[in-house]
């Protein structure tokens, strides 16, 4: 188990794209463009605070339940991004991992995102890890299945399955687990986000709507996670 007490590693759940949208009477894709161009900003600031990891919510399992046209818009803007931002990742050195069920992503879309891991791989700077199509209950099922195989065909013993061999075959398995999530908007819930990886984590609730969520409360947020007491259950 991690003990330091230095941040390397922040998730954020970017909740109230459509409540701050709908404060301005505009259509709740104005909110998601507001919120895009702010994870743009807000991998920026943590270039600066030192911090090597961020893992941001970008669109969960639960998510291609919204209206097609939200689900399109949402995956328009992602297209966009992808193609737009390559050249400020690569100057930046950021390497970029995304994690979640990508076969249900249309093709192109997957084409883009193993492109840019591909080509951001040996990056350093900042590992930027991006969810989408991302549910945590499924990575655990797809880890008890990968395990389950290899038992079945005599590769493994029961006994042998440990913590860290589920952390190694989750889609995180070269992330550390994250030090503190931030969850927007006011809402107090998890909603299917790296559950497993979360067990130790110092979690932030703030009621800032995603989009105007900044540099100065991220390092405050990273001011107040310094000055907690970590004690991983011990006294
Ligand atoms: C929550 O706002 C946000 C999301 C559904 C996903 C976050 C998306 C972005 C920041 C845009 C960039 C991401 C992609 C995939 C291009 P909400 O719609 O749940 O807000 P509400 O709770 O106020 O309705």
């Amino acid at each position: 188990m991690e003990e330091s007490n230095l941040c390397k590693h922040i998730a954020i759940i970017m909740d109230g794209n459509g409540r701050w949208a709908k404060k301005r009477a505009m259509p709740r894709s104005f909110g998601h463009k507001k919120g895009a161009e702010n994870v743009v900003k807000i991998t920026r600031a943590m270039k600066e605070s030192g911090v090597k990891f961020l893992t941001l919510y970008a669109f969960s399992t639960e998510n291609w339940q919204r209206s097609k046209d939200e689900v399109d818009a949402l995956m328009d803007l992602l297209r966009e991004y992808l193609d737009k931002e390559f050249q400020e990742i690569m100057e930046n050195n950021v390497k970029i991992v995304f994690i979640g069920e990508r076969e249900m992503l249309s093709e192109d879309i997957q084409k883009k995102i193993d492109f840019l891991e591909k080509e951001s791989a040996k990056n350093t700077d900042l590992t930027l890890c991006i969810a989408l199509s991302y549910g945590s209950r499924q990575e655990i099922v797809n880890t008890v299945k990968s395990i389950a195989r290899n038992v079945k065909n005599g590769d493994l013993s029961i006994d042998d399955i440990s913590q860290e061999m589920i952390s190694n075959r989750l889609y995180t398995r070269n992330i550390p687990d994250p030090d503190i999530l931030i969850r927007t908007s006011g809402e107090q819930r998890i909603s299917n986000y790296l559950l497993w990886q979360i067990a130790y984590t110092e979690l932030f609730f703030t009621n800032t709507l995603w989009p105007d969520f900044d540099k100065e409360e991220l390092l405050s947020i990273i001011e107040q996670f310094n000055n907690r007491e970590r004690r991983y259950g011990k006294n």
